[in-house]
Parts: C-alpha cells; structure tokens; sequence
C-alpha cells in the first residue's frame, strides 16, 4: 500500500502556480462511486484542487446524482447518440461517427461545447480524472488536451502492465483462483493512447486470496479504489503545482 513509483519533476506536464487551485473535470460512465471520493475529499479539505464539472458517457449514470447532490455541474457526452441511425454492420460510418464523437469530447473538455466556440463563463480543466469513464480515450481526444495544456489520469482496477481493458477485477479474481497470480490491485496512470497502458502515478497491491468470492474481492478493490482515486490526483495535482 504504497506509492511505488518515482515521479519525476521533467514532467510534461505545465505548471501551476502554487497558490492557484487547480480546475479538475471528472469522467464517468456508472455509479460514481470514486467520484464520490473525489466530491468528499474535496468538501473535507483533502483534494489539492477544485471539480469544476462531471462529464458522463450514460444518461442514466447515478454518478450524475452524486454530482448534483454537491452541486457540481454535469454534462452527458454519449457514443450511442452518434450511433442513431446506423446499424453495426456499418463499420467504415461507425467509425466516423466514433471519431466525431472523440473530437466532439476533446472540444466539450477544452472549450465546453462541442462546436469549439470561445466561451468566457466556461472554466477549463487543469486535469481530468477517468473515474470509472468507460470508454477509450483516443490520440484524438489526447493531442487536442495536450495541445491545450490539460492532464488526463485514469483509474484502473488492476496492476500495472495486467488486465488491460474492461472487466478487469474479474480476470484478476479468476486469474487468482486458478492460482495463475497471487496479487491483484489498482492503479492511478496517466492516460496515453495504449489502453490503460500509461506510466503508473499509484499503485496498490491486494491479495488474491484463494476460496474468496468475486464479490468480497471486488469489495476490497473498490475500498483501495476510493483511496487511491483521492491519492493519485492529489500526486498529480502536486506535480502540476511544484516548480
Ligand atoms: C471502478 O471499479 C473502476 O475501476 C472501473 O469501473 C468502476 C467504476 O466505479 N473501471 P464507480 O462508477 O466509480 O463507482
């Protein structure tokens, strides 16, 4: 339970100056849970920055209420909504509306709205937090943020180099019954175009414990999860903020 990884300080990331609060944007796609972390670190005075909005790729995400209930901003940015009208076999146009959707998202991040335009009220995020954001973050949501100074972390429920991709606490659980691996975790990493591929910022080990349900292990993971979640930005934040 330790922050194993060196940061070092040629990051490439840009600097805030230190008595400024950073604009954090949290990305969700379900419950919200580690969004929930976020919110109360905050309100208790735990997080070294401020969530300014909630963006969700569901309609139907509780996490939405989470936000509300502290009275965050939300917006929806939803990929079946890019869908409408074609049907799966249309690969080469589901690809396209794929693809306008990501720079639609990059847009909605950096000037929050769509179409690009300059809005004064609108308060750019310093850094974005996946908790639990669903859906892969593409070089074309990735260079724009870049290019606009604005850091992207992720959260996911699984070690660093194991498990990339969805349903990742399951394979870890399976993968530990069959007596395949004896350790599971989390990490807090950096967002680069490799799917939950990118240098770690946190990393917590759990045990894989023979005979436990899924259920149980995946309790113990979501409990690390709203630890590291408040952690990992908070490490991030620092970094941004130290000279
Ligand atoms: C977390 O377990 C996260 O690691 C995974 O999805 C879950 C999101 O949970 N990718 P929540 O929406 O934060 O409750």
């Amino acid at each position: 339970m330790q922050n194993r990884v060196k940061l070092s300080t040629s990051s490439n990331y840009p600097l805030i100056p230190p008595n400024n609060m950073a604009n954090i944007t949290v990305l969700i796609s379900g419950s919200g849970s580690n969004l929930q972390a976020l919110l109360e670190a905050e309100r208790s005075g735990n997080l070294g920055g401020k969530i300014t909005q909630v963006i969700s790729s569901s309609e139907a995400a509780y996490g939405l209420t989470r936000a509300a209930n502290f009275g965050v901003p939300t917006k929806t940015h939803v990929l079946k909504n890019y869908y409408k009208g074609t049907t799966k076999d249309q690969v080469d146009v589901r690809k396209q509306k794929r693809e306008l959707f990501n720079q639609d998202l990059a847009r909605l991040l950096i000037y929050g709205n769509i179409e690009g335009n300059q809005d004064a009220t609108y308060t750019k995020p310093d850094l974005i937090v996946c908790a639990g954001w669903m859906l892969i973050i593409s070089p074309s949501v990735l260079t724009p943020l870049e290019n606009a100074g604005i850091s992207i972390i992720n959260l996911h429920p699984a070690l660093p180099g194991a498990f990339e991709g969805t349903h990742a606490i399951d394979r870890a659980w399976k993968a530990g019954q069959d007596g395949e691996i004896t350790k599971g975790g989390l990490m807090i990493h950096k967002v680069i175009a490799e799917v939950d591929r990118g240098e770690p910022v946190l990393v917590k080990e759990l045990d894989l414990i023979k005979g436990e349900t899924l259920e149980d292990y995946e309790t113990r993971v979501h409990a690390a999860e709203h630890k590291a979640i408040v952690e990992g930005t908070n490490i991030v934040l620092k970094e941004l903020k130290s000279s």
